[in-house]
Order: structure tokens, then C-alpha cells, then sequence
């Protein structure tokens, strides 16, 4: 096991790459296990860990196999055709029995277990997540609905992991092209249904709309994105106070507070960039953040305790952070 800091999202751990199995179309099945065969560390539903890749990129990915598992991680990875190197390497270099550093599990997506009902809505390569969802479900026994909305049906991955009782596929070249009908989904769940969604940006800005227009209450909608609804926050022009190391920032326009920081020699955890993983997560001491991840909750965005330093900036001259 390896430590960067004290941050436990930052511990990883040397794992062999056992597998590798086609899935879908463009999708691979990786299954990371110890190479001493010992188990590994235990997950929730939802949860996501870091791969470290050469060239020092991190990338982000889903756990797709069922949270009871201690003997592996399967993880879900699309090739992207515009792979900044990350699926590509992995599609295309990445070789059974080659080791990796993974980080341990984070979840920032969790399934609420003991809810009446939940509604599992997928598009494409977010399926992973909810595939792991829908086996705890199966697991434990609770009722739940898996819509899986793909454009061809070769697009479809992990069908066999899921009870077909509570599978609803649909496929778009099979309904003239049109898209899964993510309102028509939320109208038809329980009203006391959790509603889950992760996939494709046009899909989860439809799930929102939809969820909010039908009323349904906040803390039963949850939601993971694979990319960045907002741009980052770059207009600068504040400074950023470190309480702890007694030290002060000018973050100018151009910059986000991470850029600001590495530039002046202060290393902050950090993996996406880009608002969607939590690794960066920081407390806020005082200051009003100018939030622009696509992680935290309204209500705690609007609480002002936390943000993303890698994309978010700020609203007042002096932000002071926990670091
Ligand atoms: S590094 Fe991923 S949210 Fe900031």
C-alpha cells in the first residue's frame, strides 16, 4: 500500500490486472486483483476509484462488479474517441498481468439501501455504476428498475449482470433514433422511489429537469457525471489565504485556486481537474466560493463549507481554506 499524504484518497495500491473482457462495443470488462491473492479493501454501490496511468495521468472509474466481492474489481471502461490517452492506453496498451497503482474506493454516488423502491436510469457507459447498484439491489432483495438507454444494441454492456424481470433496455436505432425517455421514467416511478442516473450530459440535464418539474424531493434524486457541466472558475483576481500553513495565494485571471497553488510550490491532492471526482475537495473557512464542480449538493454548495479547488474560484476578494 502506498501513502501520498494524509488524505485516505490518496492511498493506492499495486493491483494485477487479471482480465480483460469485451463487454460491448468499445467497451472493456478490467478485473484488478491482489497479486498476493489476499482481499481487497471493501466497497459501496456507486463507489469509483483512480487509476494511475503512465505519464502521470489519474483516471476515474466506476466498480461494476457486486460490492460482496473481495476478490476483485471490475471496472467499465469506454474508448473514448477523444481520449486525452486515458481509455486509449487502457484499450490499447494495458496487458493482462501488468500492474497498476489503484486508488481505494470513494463513493460519491451512493445507493440508499433500505429505500421502498429505486429507479436505476443508465445511458451508455453509465451503466457501470448502476450495474453495481442493480446487483445490491439483487442482492438484498429490494425492489428496483434498471431503464438502460443505448444507441445500438451491441452498445449494451453487462445485460446478464441484471435480473431480467427488472431490466427495461431500450435501444434508440429501434425507436426511429429517438433517446430513452428519462421523463416518462420519472412520471411512471413510485413516489417514494429513490432516482438514480448516470450517463451521457444531455440525459442527466433531462433527468434534472424532469425530476425538479415533477417535484420530486431533492435528497431521493441522485445523479454522476463523467464530465463537467460548467467551465472553470478563471476570472481570478482574489487571494487565497492557507490557514494552516500561514501562507497567502493571488490567484490571477487565467488560473484556477490549484494552478494558483501548484505554481507556488503547494501540492494539493487533485485527480480529475475538472469537478467530478472529490479528490480536491477543501474546506472552506470563510469567503463565498464561486462553485463550478458537479459534485456537491445544492444545499451544500449554498452552505459554503466545502469546494472543488480545481475548478471553482471565488466571489469574494479573500477566500480562506482548511489546508
Ligand atoms: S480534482 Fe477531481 S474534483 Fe477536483
Amino acid at each position: 500500500m502506498t501513502t501520498h499524504g494524509d488524505d485516505p484518497g490518496l492511498v493506492t495500491l499495486a493491483l494485477r490486472l487479471d482480465a480483460i473482457r469485451r463487454a460491448a462495443d468499445g467497451i472493456h470488462l478490467l478485473e484488478f486483483v491482489r497479486p498476493d491473492g489476499a482481499p481487497l479493501p471493501p466497497f459501496t454501490a456507486g463507489a469509483h476509484v483512480d487509476l494511475h496511468l503512465p505519464g502521470g495521468l489519474v483516471r476515474q472509474y466506476s466498480l461494476c462488479n457486486p460490492p460482496h466481492e473481495t476478490h476483485r474489481w471490475e471496472l467499465g471502461v469506454k474508448r473514448d474517441a477523444a481520449s486525452r490517452g486515458g481509455s486509449r492506453w487502457l484499450h490499447e496498451d494495458l496487458r493482462v498481468g501488468s500492474q497498476l497503482q489503484v486508488g481505494l474506493p470513494r463513493n460519491h454516488f451512493p445507493l440508499h439501501e433500505d429505500a421502498a423502491s429505486s429507479v436505476l436510469i443508465a445511458g451508455g457507459i453509465g451503466i457501470t455504476p448502476l450495474a453495481c447498484m442493480a446487483q445490491r439491489l439483487q442482492a438484498l432483495g429490494r425492489p428496483f428498475a434498471l431503464h438502460y438507454g443505448v444507441r445500438q444494441r451491441q452498445d449494451a454492456a453487462l445485460l446478464d449482470r441484471i435480473d431480467a424481470s427488472a431490466l427495461r433496455l431500450h435501444v434508440d436505432a429501434e425507436h426511429g433514433g429517438a433517446p430513452l425517455d428519462v421523463a416518462r421514467v420519472i412520471a411512471q416511478a413510485p413516489a417514494e422511489a429513490h432516482l438514480y442516473c448516470c450517463g451521457p450530459g444531455p440525459m442527466l440535464d433531462a433527468f434534472e429537469a424532469a425530476a425538479r418539474a415533477q417535484g420530486r424531493p431533492a435528497d431521493r434524486v441522485h445523479l454522476e457525471r463523467f464530465a463537467p457541466v460548467q467551465p472553470a472558475a478563471v476570472g481570478g483576481g482574489y487571494t487565497v489565504r492557507l490557514a494552516r500553513a500561514q501562507q497567502e495565494v493571488e490567484v490571477p485571471a487565467g488560473q484556477t485556486i490549484l494552478e494558483a497553488l501548484r505554481l507556488h510550490g503547494i501540492e494539493v491532492p487533485a485527480s480529475c481537474e475538472q469537478g467530478i471526482c472529490g479528490t480536491c475537495e477543501t474546506r472552506v473557512l470563510s469567503g463565498t466560493p464561486d462553485h463550478r464542480d458537479s459534485l456537491l449538493s445544492d444545499e451544500e454548495r449554498s452552505s459554503n463549507r466545502v469546494m472543488m479547488i480545481c475548478c471553482s474560484g471565488s466571489r469574494d476578494p479573500l477566500l480562506v481554506l482548511d489546508l
